[in-house]
């Protein structure tokens, strides 16, 4: 290390044939005047045979760099240039960055720096479409990540206030509580999200499922709108996922509220119970009996008309805010489910039916 000022007595030359990039000096000819080490393998000969040969013999006419060198020569000014493509008879095709910088003392003369880009660098362009697709997965590890530690803070802290709340105002912290354990729950499921793990069931009362929906609305994104019903209060019970379930519904009560006028929304939830209608199961001979009909209907506007053939895709969204994750997630849910989703859509009515397979088993 130098101390207080020495002159560091080093080889620039060494330190020029160190470096991995290539490094050509230009003079104000455009003959080359200077290579490195890596320059001299970059172009496939040495600093001897080259020295004194125009930058042209190493490039085609057309070349970008030429141009840069020559801006630079002319300007007296850096440029940078990134992502070139470099396809000569001496080089084989190569991605690269480079950087063109006037020699100071020297006027007229460039300094021309080729940095390679990596192997991973190029593979990443070609593989821009899946990565597409497969950052979903990493959103959802993000997500678990991101969501799941804030949440058990804010559980602790609705546990903190249960205690020293009247009765009424208890209902909500252990609508907190609950709720907070149903989003760890949903993260977790998030998290394999493209993993084929057979879904826990149990009988559910879809009733209780849209009571519990209805609720978390009307506390929250849907406070203004009017939530009303129309149950079969016969219903059977749905062989599925009662967190999932809850999941489901509260996507297509949150998209309804979203579709309406507040100033006179409405949402009407159904449930019934359709005897003979069944559906073939993809892939084999047999037909599934799904006798279970849960709806929700608003009187919105409807939907885009551009975006029906598309609804259950993921990133398909007609707000300004929205993920357009709802609605795959819904789908997936109830493919899980071994049921089935359908839309009507017209402006003023918008009626999402989601029908679902019964349990045979009696609830405990
Ligand atoms: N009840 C509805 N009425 C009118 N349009 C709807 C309705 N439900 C869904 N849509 C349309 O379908 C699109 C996709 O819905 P989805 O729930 O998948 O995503 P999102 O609501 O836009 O965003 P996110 O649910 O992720 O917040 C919506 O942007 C909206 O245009
Ligand atoms: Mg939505």
């Amino acid at each position: 290390m130098p101390l207080n000022g020495e002159v560091l007595d080093v080889n620039t030359e060494n330190v020029l044939n160190a470096l991995d990039s290539t490094v050509v000096v230009i003079d104000d000819g455009g003959n080359i005047a200077y290579l490195n080490s890596a320059g001299e393998q970059f172009f496939g000969g040495s600093l001897v045979q080259l020295r004194g040969h125009p930058i042209g013999d190493l490039l085609p006419s057309d070349s970008p760099l030429l141009t840069l060198v020559r801006q630079v020569q002319n300007t007296g000014s850096g440029v940078s240039d990134y992502g070139l493509t470099l396809d000569t008879p001496r080089i084989a095709k190569q991605l690269v960055n480079v950087q063109v910088t006037p020699l100071v003392d020297n006027p007229g003369f460039a300094i021309l720096s080729i940095f390679e880009r990596s192997i991973a660098d190029k593979i990443d362009r070609q593989l821009t479409h899946r990565n597409a697709a497969r950052s979903i997965t990493a959103m959802a590890a993000m997500l678990a990540h991101e969501v799941k530690n804030p949440l058990s803070g804010i559980r602790g802290a609705a546990q903190l206030l249960e205690q020293g709340v009247n009765a009424e105002d208890q209902q909500l912290t252990r609508l907190i509580c609950d709720e907070t354990d149903r989003i760890c729950a949903l993260v977790d499921r998030m998290e394999v999200f493209s993993d084929q793990r057979p879904l826990e069931r149990s009988p559910v009362n879809a009733h209780k499922v849209l009571e519990r929906v209805r609720q978390i609305a009307q506390n929250g994104f849907a406070r203004s709108i009017r939530i009303s019903e129309s149950y079969d209060p016969s219903l059977p019970h749905i062989d599925g996922n009662h967190d999932q379930l809850v999941q489901i519904f509260l996507n297509l009560v949150k998209n309804a509220a979203e579709a309406v006028d507040p100033s006179n929304g409405e949402i009407v939830l159904k449930t019934a119970y359709q005897h003979s209608v069944r559906f073939a199961v993809p892939g084999s001979n047999s037909r599934t009996h799904l006798p279970l009909v849960i709806s929700v209907q608003d009187n919105g506007d409807g939907i885009p008309a551009d975006l029906q053939d598309h609804l259950f895709e993921a990133f398909v969204t007609s707000k300004p805010k929205g993920s357009g994750l709802g609605l795959a997630l819904v789908a997936k849910m109830i493919d899980d489910h071994g049921g089935v989703i359908e839309f009507d859509s017209q402006p003023g009515k918008t009626i999402f039916r989601v029908i679902l397979p019964m349990s045979t088993e009696v609830p405990e």
